[in-house]
């Protein structure tokens, strides 16, 4: 892949929020699991875990757990990506929670983009009550959900979401 089909492949993801009725296929779950493992990470320590949600009732709890968001209940399969705050302290101390947070949004920004690379849809979800999602996983407490990632076949926007001018983002030198 050359450096143009890279942004391509880039801008050609967006966030779907409508999802048919296809599952997915075990290969396709090995795959962005593999993708996520090549992310980098603080230490090397890899401080984030994933749970895996396909159940139909479990799908449905977590779709409550982000106040009703339809396709948390639509897509075939929930990825709740996790900080994992005792791997990564139990060398960091503190700044551990920075690194754990940071390696899970990592890991997750890779599963979304495998997804997209084997042709599925996908909508990174951080609006849910954190209390119901380690509630309903019976997540302990060293580990924080950071996303719900729907992945599934579905229905891409027909236009893709307009960014912020690149200028806006820029400082030079000092900010
Ligand atoms: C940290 C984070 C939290 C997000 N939370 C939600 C969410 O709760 N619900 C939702 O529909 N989209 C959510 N999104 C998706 C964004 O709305 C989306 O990425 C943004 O509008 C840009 O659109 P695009 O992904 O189609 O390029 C979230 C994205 C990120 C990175």
């Amino acid at each position: 892949m050359d450096s143009s089909e890279f942004l391509g492949f880039l801008t050609s993801r967006s966030s779907v929020r409508q999802y048919g009725h296809d599952s997915i296929s075990n290969d396709d779950v090995t795959f962005i699991l593999d993708c996520a493992s090549t992310a980098p990470s603080a230490g090397n320590l890899e401080a984030w875990d994933v749970v895996i949600v396909t159940d139909e009732d479990t799908r449905l709890g977590l779709k409550d757990a982000a106040f009703g968001q339809d396709h948390i209940g639509q897509a075939a399969m929930i990825l709740v990506v996790c900080a994992n705050y005792i791997r990564s302290m139990s060398k960091y101390g503190e700044r551990g929670i920075l690194y754990a947070i940071e390696d899970a949004t990592i890991a997750c920004t890779y599963m979304m983009l495998a997804a997209h690379a084997r042709q599925l849809n996908s909508c990174w979800t951080g609006a849910f009550d954190e209390e119901e999602v380690r509630s309903l996983l019976q997540l302990p407490q060293h580990i924080r959900p950071i996303s719900l990632l729907a992945v599934g076949k579905g229905y891409p926007p027909a236009s893709l979401t307009e960014r912020m001018a690149i200028a806006d983002h820029l400082h030079h030198e000092q900010w």
